[in-house]
């Protein structure tokens, strides 16, 4: 009796102090949106999730319908990265309402627009696509903070216009976002496309291998831990 009264009294004390915790700093929910860069496996999210620890940023729970795939450690990976997905699809099939009401983000971090640049889409389709996607963001709440990657190169066999292709969505994406940057719910760019090369950071001209995914991590790492601290 005296040893399950500790026990219950212990118990007690732990789960007020989580709560203190849990109560000081709510976690930030974090949707990673984007294709099989970011979900086939995306190993990046699991060094970025690492970088974030090793800072001691902890107050983060990432999101999404997807769950981690395997990058030799354990992490929090939910994420909505769907394997060969378009900016233009996700749009037209009316996806990502779906996922944001199943789970909520106060922050979204995309890096869309790869396979819409394989299969010839412009630039003006695809931003008109991220302008969809960003106001269902914001319907989904009104503060929503949303930090958009200007995408890593590609250049895969067979497609002669991709690495152009990208170039020129990239150049689009900052005057894009100026536009329709709020202060209720503002926009951030990240350059993940400067430093990053084809030929050496992935294997296929299109996926990062582990020194394109150590690259893809320092990309997001400053921008997102400043939208996390503001
Ligand atoms: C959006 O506005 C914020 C300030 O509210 C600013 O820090 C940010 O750079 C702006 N983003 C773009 C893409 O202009
Ligand atoms: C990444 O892929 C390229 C091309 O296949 C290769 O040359 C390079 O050694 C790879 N780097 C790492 C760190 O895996």
């Amino acid at each position: 009796m005296a040893k399950m009264g500790r026990a219950t009294w212990l118990l007690t004390a732990l789960a007020v102090a989580s709560s203190m915790v849990a109560a000081q700093s709510p976690a930030i929910k974090i949707m990673p949106l984007g294709d099989s860069i970011t979900g086939s496996p995306g190993c990046w999210r699991a060094l970025l999730w690492r970088k974030l620890q090793d800072a001691k940023i902890t107050n983060t729970d990432f999101v999404g319908t997807l769950p981690a795939q395997g990058c030799g450690f354990t992490y929090d990976g939910e994420n909505e990265g769907h394997g060969g997905f378009l900016a233009t699809g996700i749009v037209s099939n009316k996806q990502l309402p779906g996922w944001l009401s199943k789970t909520n983000p106060d922050v979204v971090m995309m890096h869309l627009g790869t396979n819409d640049v394989w299969n010839n889409k412009s630039p003006d389709e695809i931003l008109a696509a991220f302008s969809t996607l960003l106001g269902q963001m914001r319907d989904s709440k009104k503060t929503m903070k949303i930090l958009v990657a200007q995408i890593i190169p590609m250049n895969p066999p067979n497609c002669a216009q991709c690495a152009q292709g990208v170039v020129a969505l990239n150049k689009a994406i900052p005057g894009w976002a100026a536009a329709k940057n709020t202060t209720d719910s503002p926009i951030t760019v990240v350059d993940c496309w400067t430093g990053f090369d084809d030929a050496k950071d992935t294997n296929d001209g299109v996926h990062p291998n582990s020194s394109g995914n150590e690259k893809m991590a320092n990309c997001w790492f400053d921008p997102l831990v400043r939208v996390l601290k503001s």
